[in-house]
């Protein structure tokens, strides 16, 4: 969707500068240019600082592949065409590569006695799964702050004791259409703030800053 600012603190979607809008149309601003952000709810969320002291920072998501199991039990929630999938096939070995996604796009992976491919619900589908079961879950569906609590929820359990949750898109996306809104900091640090004896391990820096993080109990 194109955007045009049409004065300092409104935004309207698909407009030339100069048009007139109906007030419905008009999406404010504050004075910093975000947009409905809601400062004190995010101020609520810090990560306490010893859930961070063992993290490590990585380049890209593809060098923490590189630190998860190999030869374990792994689930990717959100597959698309499969991109990430064959990374992990390739850097991680998995002895059992579960693969789950709302619609399977276009044939994934073939690996018969290695890749199940599963179409639904992220959280509704991981929640058949017995508890302790992941070495490691890799989350990148909808992204959004609802979607995110159900798959939290639900892999918490999913995982060994020792296991890990990875969250692509750990970012603060804030897009035109409000229902799209990336959600995974406000889930990701409020599961944290609730699941003390969880903590960050990884955590990549990209130039596009669609960073990916990764959860495990404190060991
Ligand atoms: C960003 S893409 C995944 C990209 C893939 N992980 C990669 O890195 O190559 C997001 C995928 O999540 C799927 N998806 C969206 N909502 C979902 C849900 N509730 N349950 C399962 N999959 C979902 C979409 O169909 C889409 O294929």
């Amino acid at each position: 969707m194109r955007i045009k600012i049409v004065s300092p603190i409104f935004q309207r979607p698909e407009r030339e500068f100069g048009e007139f809008v109906s007030q419905d149309e008009l999406v404010e601003f504050d004075d910093d240019g975000f947009r409905n952000f809601n400062w004190k709810e995010v101020d609520g969320l810090f990560i306490n600082d010893e859930q961070l002291e063992n993290c490590k920072v990585f380049s890209s998501r593809e060098k923490i592949l590189e630190v998860l199991p190999k030869n374990g039990v792994c689930a990717e929630l959100g597959v698309a065409n499969g991109d990430l999938s064959y990374q992990i096939l390739d850097i991680n070995k998995p002895k059992k590569l579960i693969l789950v996604d709302i619609v399977i796009q276009k044939e994934l992976p073939i690996e018969p006695d290695v890749v199940e491919s599963i179409e639904g619900d992220s959280a509704e589908v991981m929640n058949q799964f017995e508890d302790n079961y992941f070495d490691w879950i890799f989350i990148d569906t909808e992204h959004t702050e609802e979607q995110t609590d159900k798959e939290l929820q639900v892999c918490k359990n999913k995982i060994k004791h020792d296991g890990y949750i990875a969250l692509h898109d750990y970012i603060r996306y804030i897009r035109v259409d409000d229902k799209n809104n990336y959600g995974v900091v406000d889930s990701v640090n409020r599961f944290l703030k609730e699941h003390q004896d969880f903590e960050v391990v990884c955590l990549s820096l990209e130039p596009h800053m669609f960073n990916t993080i990764v959860l495990r109990r404190k060991q």
